[in-house]
């Protein structure tokens, strides 16, 4: 008898670790599909990051960047080796304004082409097949004859001017200069506000038809400098400005802006960046 319930007791406890063992093995089989699963994005990863060619550090480097500026990207611009900063904005249309802004820091895409352009009459000019917005043209020849009523003559060298002849203009500049150099007296494609249509450069034959400083000692830089601004006219690069314009003085650039805010801003002494507060 002692040995019947033995033996029960044996075969009990053999069924008892038999079902133990069954649990444990269906919570493996539970865990697997868990485990596989990270195990397997675990390894996508890292094949995704070979075929990138990325490394565990550019993993790490990567998170650290993320954190730290809060998940921007980092953009990469052929201008940034030019030492240009990225655009805070890039004009692609002509709205028509006459206050648009195009410096180092607001841009003007390469097919940005402006509206309402008449062709500058060639006997007023050094440079033929020039382009000029109407009415900054039709501003400019009521300044001529004033001044020319006065006994002062003066020449249209330049105004608008595409992206393609800019970048030639700049890069000239940087083979023959170097860069930061270049970066002082002529802007990078996509950067100049001759593309608008609205700057003129101006010069005369006492200058020997050339752009250069002392046009300001000049009876013809005199002359402009007193009173573009009842054209409608600004001196764009004033001499005590370049910490704002990032340019050196140019007597010989003028903007059009229109009477009023020409006036303003000569007055004011300030820049165009200035009085649209963007400096
Ligand atoms: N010289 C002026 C800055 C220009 O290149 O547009
Ligand atoms: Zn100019």
């Amino acid at each position: 008898m002692k040995r019947k319930i033995l033996l029960l007791l044996l075969i009990s406890l053999l069924i008892l670790c038999g079902c133990g063992q069954g649990e444990i093995e269906k919570d493996k089989e539970d865990n697997k599909d868990g485990t596989l699963a990270s195990n397997s994005a675990d390894t996508q990863t890292t094949e995704e990051n070979i075929e990138n060619g990325n490394s565990s550090k550019d993993n790490e480097d990567a998170s650290d960047s993320s954190s730290g500026s809060e998940g921007s990207a980092t953009i990469w611009d052929p201008c940034l080796d030019y030492g240009l900063p990225i655009p805070t904005e890039t004009h692609t249309y002509d709205n028509g304004s006459k206050l648009i802004l195009v410096n180092k820091q607001y841009a003007i895409s390469s097919d940005f082409y402006p509206t309402d352009m008449v062709a500058v009459d060639g006997s007023l000019s050094t440079n033929q097949n020039l382009y000029f917005k109407r009415e900054a043209y039709d501003a400019y020849l009521k300044m001529l004859r004033d001044a020319n009523s006065q006994g002062i003559s003066f020449l249209i060298c330049s105004t608008y001017r595409s992206y393609s002849t800019q970048e030639s203009i700049y890069f000239n500049y940087v083979s023959a200069y170097g860069t930061e150099y270049t970066n002082t007296i002529s802007a990078y494609p996509g950067r100049s506000e001759h593309h608008t249509g609205w700057a003129v450069d101006i010069t005369s034959p006492s200058m020997g038809y050339d752009l250069r400083e002392d046009f300001i000692n000049y009876p013809e830089g005199i002359w402009i400098n007193n009173h573009c601004s009842e054209y409608g006219f600004i001196i764009r690069y004033p001499k005590d400005k370049t910490h704002i314009t990032g340019y050196s003085y140019e007597p010989w650039h003028l903007r059009y802006v229109g009477v009023d805010v020409a006036e303003e801003i000569t007055s004011r002494g300030i820049t165009l960046e200035e009085y649209l507060g963007k400096a």
